[in-house]
């Protein structure tokens, strides 16, 4: 047994790890739906110069039984680095999990990095799971946790209605909202990048503060270029104030290779302009296009801390309900 680093490049190797990490991810989860292995190769080959990636993967007779995915945040956060780890059901508890544990420490080490941080998903009533326990062997402690929460599609037009009307009052006159798919016009992005990059501030994250993150308006599109290449489709609503300027945005992302299933990706109300029921205005917004559009997609996945009251209330109008739980973990390196 031993570790190595995944040559993306190698196709019989990379379907083996994109195996693993899909056979993984679906134990106990029925709902779930894998990527197809030609969305993920294109992630996996696309080198991101401001969050480099290393893939590591555990061998067994030749076999790929498991793989860690390291991204080393090289323009915020650089004392952080994250990690995704996953052994292949019929190979746990024989130490590949923590030999790759193992080599992700290290390597995160070398590059300098003071913190390790991991999110997973688990049972809501396990609170000694085992992937917890993997983790806390390891030396992580829990940060917070995400409670993640699907909708059913589709909501009822006339609930949709309801919502917009109670909310439309609070804020029309002074914005207008815009979707629009597969990124927004280049006007838009600078202002867009700039209420992004305060997400990760502004939303509750436990033990764990992150500095503002440094999407650019170069860097966002070259995200929507790999995105096009996984064949995904993006759904975005922007709040406009007056300026023209984008105040608040909710994204929908449409994977090609899980055709029922939808990933809420953020939503965000610039601190100026919150009280004026934007968030919920945008989200209807967007829901009513992915529907009109989007027939045959069955549910939407969103994950919030648990202490986000203020996204959690939007979620449960909408008719979100609690699936399982994504605990965030970090470990300190010295
Ligand atoms: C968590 C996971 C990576 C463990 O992989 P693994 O190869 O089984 O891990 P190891 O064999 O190295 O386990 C090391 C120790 O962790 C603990 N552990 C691991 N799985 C456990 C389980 N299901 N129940 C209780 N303890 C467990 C045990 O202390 C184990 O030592 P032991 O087998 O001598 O008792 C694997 O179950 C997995 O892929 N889970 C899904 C993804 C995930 O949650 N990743 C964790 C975040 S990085």
């Amino acid at each position: 047994m031993g570790t190595v680093q995944l040559d993306v490049n190698d196709d019989r190797l990379t379907r083996q790890a994109h195996q693993a990490l899909t056979a993984s991810r679906a134990v106990g989860r029925p709902w779930y739906e894998p990527p197809s292995f030609e969305e993920t190769v294109v992630d996996w080959r696309h080198e991101d110069q401001a969050e480099p990636k290393e893939i590591w993967v555990a061998e067994h007779d030749g076999e790929v039984t498991g793989l860690a995915m390291l991204y080393l945040p090289m323009e915020d956060n650089t004392w952080l680095a994250w990690c995704d780890l996953h052994v292949h059901p019929e190979h746990r508890r024989r130490g590949h999990g923590s030999a790759l544990m193992d080599r992700v420490v290290e390597r995160a080490k070398d590059a300098r990095r003071t913190s390790l941080v991991t999110e997973f998903m688990v049972p809501v009533d396990e609170p000694e799971h085992g992937y917890r326990r993997f983790v806390e062997r390891h030396g992580y402690t829990l940060s917070n946790t995400e409670v993640v929460r699907h909708l059913d599609l589709p909501v009822p037009d006339s609930q949709l209605q309801h919502l917009d009307s109670a909310s439309r009052p609070r804020w029309a006159g002074d914005y207008r909202l815009e979707t629009y798919v597969n990124g927004v016009p280049e006007a838009l992005q600078p202002s867009l990048c700039e209420v992004m990059n305060q997400l990760i501030v502004d939303a509750p994250t436990g033990e764990i503060e992150y500095e503002p993150e440094s999407m650019s308006p170069g860097r966002y599109r070259e995200h929507l270029g790999v995105e096009r290449q996984m064949a995904r489709t993006r759904l975005t609503t922007v709040a406009l104030g007056a300026a023209g300027e984008v105040v608040g945005y909710s994204d929908l992302v449409l994977p090609a290779g899980a055709p029922t299933t939808v990933f809420q990706w953020g939503t965000y109300v610039h601190r100026e302009h919150r009280g004026r029921r934007l968030g919920m205005a945008i989200k209807v917004e967007n829901l009513r296009r992915l529907q009109a559009d989007h027939p045959e997609r069955r549910r939407v996945v969103t994950g919030n801390d648990g202490t986000n009251s203020w996204m959690v209330s939007i979620n449960e109008a909408l008719g979100f309900h609690v699936v399982e739980l994504s605990p965030a973990y970090q470990r300190k390196l010295d």
